[in-house]
């Protein structure tokens, strides 16, 4: 038997084993994984198991970013690894085009006929060249209550990377989570390997020492005491980017990040004046509302951010609330004397998002938006971008924390919560004891 023969059936051989996945009985509606703030650099990290023999992977959370990669550089050993072959279905899956060799002895990462992606970091804004492959990935299933059973998907589709990418990543980290809006970001693969809806929610806890949690799938999404979080949405549409906002991608490839349609902020229900130019995307893909989860605070266009702080420095003093010097990143801080606490955190000027239209509204109260950098001083937790961004409004992780975001791919809508705290209930509580 030639060895190409040797190989396709070794191919078809998988291929079957793929499809039964070892328990036909046994199909999850959701899947469940934590999600931990990292306290050094404010990135989140999820944690999935991969290869096998299985090995815990930490990943930082992506939520705009394409695939998955991982570092294969490094100690990466598993029976299950197969590299992406030129030309394949998977390749053409993932829009990898070329086709690559590699001198040196074969291993994950490195093999001879291949295609390969970029994978990119975001945080550093690197990208580089990465062997396409698939391997098995390993996740629990959900009733939305608890953690249940594991479940396999025998040929999960990612990037390898050199273990370079990994510069600006929280320690302990193997590579990134892409959960980004393309036919291999984690929410579509593993929609299709259980056949459930394309539909995943995050759901980020502001605390450093207990898990946050992200679905896979739809809702019930149920947070301690039993309250369904995907019961009460507010709804708006998700737009497409026609331009690609990675640090590579190729011609006419369209971002796989989430905008959605800002049309004006308001502080204390009060709209600040803008150029609303700058609120939708233009043909180049600039402008325009986004959600990251790599920029750990909002990111705000210059004039964007000068209109804001200036009507929110004015709500402030109307309350007596003093402005102190600033303290970096944060050029708006204030003196925590006359500010009172309540369940959604400081009592400040409330900060609205209006989106498609006036009763549409995302409310980031002081817990979202007042970062407490000692005793005597809360800042404004949002960051001045400059006078010419690619995305005018970038909303940060820190205001993203305690508010559940669910992503539907399929009808391209955001369902968002505001915060939690007001429902007496955090993204902390989450019951990871696993009930199968
Ligand atoms: C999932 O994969 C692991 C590692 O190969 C294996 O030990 C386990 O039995 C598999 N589980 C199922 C349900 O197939
Ligand atoms: C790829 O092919 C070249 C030329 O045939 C060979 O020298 C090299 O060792 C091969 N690399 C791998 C990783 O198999
Ligand atoms: C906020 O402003 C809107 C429109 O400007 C108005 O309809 C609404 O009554 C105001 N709400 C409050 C609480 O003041
Ligand atoms: C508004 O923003 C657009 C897009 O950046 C810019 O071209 C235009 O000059 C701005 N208009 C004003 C009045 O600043
Ligand atoms: C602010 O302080 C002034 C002077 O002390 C006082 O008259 C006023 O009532 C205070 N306003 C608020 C909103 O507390
Ligand atoms: C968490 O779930 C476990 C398993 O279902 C259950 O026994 C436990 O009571 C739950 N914890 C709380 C606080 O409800």
């Amino acid at each position: 038997m030639s060895s190409s023969n040797v190989q396709l059936l070794f191919f078809s051989f998988l291929l079957i084993l793929s499809y039964s996945s070892g328990q036909p009985s046994f199909r999850p509606s959701a899947l469940v994984v934590p999600v931990r703030k990292d306290a050094a650099t404010s990135q989140y990290v999820t944690r999935i198991n991969q290869r096998t023999p299985l090995v815990q992977e930490n990943l930082v959370v992506d939520v705009g970013g394409r695939f998955l990669w991982v570092d294969c550089d490094n100690n990466y050993i598993s029976s299950t690894y197969m590299p992406a072959r030129c030309r394949s279905a998977l390749c053409s899956l993932a829009r990898a085009d070329g086709c690559g060799d590699c001198f040196g002895p074969a291993r994950p990462g490195c093999n001879n006929n291949t295609c390969g992606v970029s994978p990119d970091n975001p945080i550093t804004r690197t990208a580089t060249g990465g062997e396409l492959a698939t391997d098995l990935v390993q996740v629990r299933s959900t009733d939305g209550s608890n953690p249940g059973r594991s479940v396999n998907v025998t040929r999960y589709l990612f990037s390898c990377a050199p273990t370079f990418l990994l510069q600006g990543l929280a320690s302990g980290v193997s590579g990134m989570a892409g959960l980004g809006r393309t036919r291999v970001g984690l929410p579509t693969q593993l929609a299709s390997a259980f056949s459930f809806d394309r539909k995943f929610a995050i759901c980020l806890s502001s605390s450093t020492t207990s898990d946050g949690v992200i679905f896979f799938g739809d809702g019930p999404y149920k947070f301690l005491p039993n309250i369904d979080v995907s019961q009460s949405l507010t709804t708006t549409r998700l737009f497409i980017n026609p331009v690609s906002t990675a640090s590579s991608s190729t011609q006419g490839e369209p971002s796989a990040e989430y905008f959605i349609g800002v049309s004006s902020i308001r502080v204390n229900n009060n709209s600040i004046s803008l150029n609303t130019s700058l609120l939708s995307i233009d043909t180049e893909g600039n402008g325009g509302t986004k959600i990251s989860t790599v920029n750990p605070y909002t990111v705000l266009e210059t004039s964007i951010y000068n209109a804001l702080t200036t009507a929110f420095i004015n709500e402030a003093a109307a309350r007596n609330i003093t402005r102190v010097s600033s303290v970096a990143p944060f050029d708006v801080c204030f003196s925590t004397t006359n500010v009172l606490s309540t369940r959604v955190g400081p009592s400040v000027p409330s900060i609205e998002l209006v989106l498609e239209s006036e009763s549409t509204v995302w409310m980031i109260t002081g817990s979202n938006s007042m970062v407490q950098v000692n005793d005597n001083v809360l800042c404004l937790g949002f960051v001045n971008g400059g006078s010419n961004p690619r995305t005018s409004v970038v909303i940060g992780g820190y205001q993203l924390e305690n508010n559940l975001l669910q992503f539907d791919l399929a009808t391209s809508n955001l369902g968002f919560s505001s915060t939690l705290l007001g429902r007496q209930t955090t993204c902390a509580n989450f019951n990871f004891t696993t009930s199968a």
